[in-house]
């Protein structure tokens, strides 16, 4: 199975198992990490499955919606790899994608 690389808010790097298909949100919080609250479920709405994408890999994520754009907006954390991890799918092609949980808003 593919698999990516999630770095915890205390710097803990652990490799997770996915199934193609599933979103980063679901793969990571079916992971239990307790930093990935995801709130709303995954509709877009909270903001708390914020993670930073591993430069090399931000070009090949899905593109981010308006909606995504707007929610992050808000998040005092943002930065140039931020994405919302319940917005976009993960693909076979994404194995090996290294992400970071991002600090809590
Ligand atoms: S889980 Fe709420 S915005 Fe992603």
């Amino acid at each position: 199975m593919p698999q990516l690389f999630v770095t915890t808010r205390k710097g803990e790097e652990r490799s997770v198992e996915f199934e193609p298909g599933s979103t980063a949100m679901q793969a990571i919080y079916d992971a239990n990490f307790a930093d990935i609250l995801a709130l709303c479920g995954g509709v877009c709405s909270c903001a708390t499955c914020h993670i930073y994408v591993d430069p090399r890999f931000v070009e090949a994520l899905p593109k981010m919606s308006a909606d995504e754009n707007d929610l992050l907006e808000g998040s005092s954390h943002r930065n140039e790899r931020s994405r919302l991890s319940c917005q976009f799918r993960l693909s076979p092609e994404l194995d090996g994608l290294r992400v970071t949980i991002a600090p809590e808003d």
